[in-house]
């Protein structure tokens, strides 16, 4: 069987979860009342290693209601020394104790040079790149079998030298580590926007048969740029590019993300209605 053959295999038996929501620690009261309106949970995961015991408190209260997707940030799968084994260790904990039916992280890296940058950084789009991205994948894939799906991040400025275009370096990336793709509407949308680009130009290009989950989320405009601040509600250009993606995508669950300017509730929930909708749409769930 061929590795293509052999991932889309594995990501054809994922479970169909719908439309959910990104954790954050202000929703918790209200979403415990909304529990029906929300199909899963995706929580940071980083938030519950090395967490205190009400923080973990809080963890099995959101795993008796929901079904929870760990999202990590810290991993750095593209840095060129090698992967914490500690962070590792955590992480293969966390997830043994979830038993969530994939997990993720982002194609890029967070840490250099004995530096944590907060955020995921863009890789040189190279042979090379792939191949660290590959070798830190399979170190991880060993210790952690549940299947791992890697998210599109969004940047300001791309290295030069660059070999592949950006989503052919996905691709490869997703390709060579066995793994699915979170895509990020938002952050495709953003980053081909501010780059000069189209984004269904990048999403055409873009292996959408690897698609498991996707994020979306509202962001401004500021001096003429986007900003992916996911502070504001869903824009119509992201509903489009969403609809674009659920239409041709196996897309198993659609998880928004808020994480700035929080409103009640509800105005959250409207816009995760509304995705599940969408899904509903394009029989992705019924
Ligand atoms: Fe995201």
């Amino acid at each position: 069987m061929g590795r293509k053959t052999e991932i889309t295999n594995l990501l054809a038996n994922l479970p169909r979860l719908g439309a959910g929501l990104a954790y954050r620690e202000p929703f918790r009261d209200e979403l415990l009342q909304k529990q029906s309106e929300v199909d899963f949970v995706e929580i940071i995961g980083d938030h519950y290693l090395d967490a205190p015991p009400e923080r973990m408190d809080e963890l099995v209260l959101l795993g008796e209601h929901f079904t929870l997707i760990p999202h990590f940030t810290n991993l750095s799968l593209g840095s060129a020394e090698e992967i914490d084994p500690v962070y590792v260790e955590k992480i293969t904990s966390l997830i043994k104790r979830l038993s969530p039916p994939w997990w993720s992280e982002h194609i890029g890296y967070t840490r250099a040079g004995g530096m944590t940058l907060g955020h995921p950084a863009p890789l040189p789009f190279t042979k090379e790149s792939v191949d660290v991205m590959t070798r830190n994948i399979v170190t991880v894939r060993r210790a952690i079998a549940t299947p791992l799906i890697l998210e599109n991040i969004c940047s300001p400025l791309l290295w030069p030298g660059a070999e592949l275009a950006e989503p052919a370096f996905i691709s490869e990336v997703l390709t060579s580590g066995g793994c699915g793709l979170l895509l990020d509407v938002t952050n495709l949308l953003t980053h081909a926007t501010n780059l000069g680009g189209s984004p269904e130009d990048f999403l055409a290009e873009l292996p959408l048969d690897r698609v498991v989950q996707v994020h979306f989320s509202g962001g401004h405009e500021t001096n003429g740029r986007l900003v992916e601040s996911h502070a504001q509600p869903v824009s119509e250009a992201v509903w489009k590019l969403l609809d674009a993606v659920v239409a041709r995508a196996p897309v198993r669950c659609i998880c928004l993300e808020r994480d700035d300017n929080f409103p009640p509730l509800p105005e959250v929930l409207w816009q995760v209605e509304r995705a599940r909708a969408i899904g509903r749409q394009h029989r992705r769930w019924n």
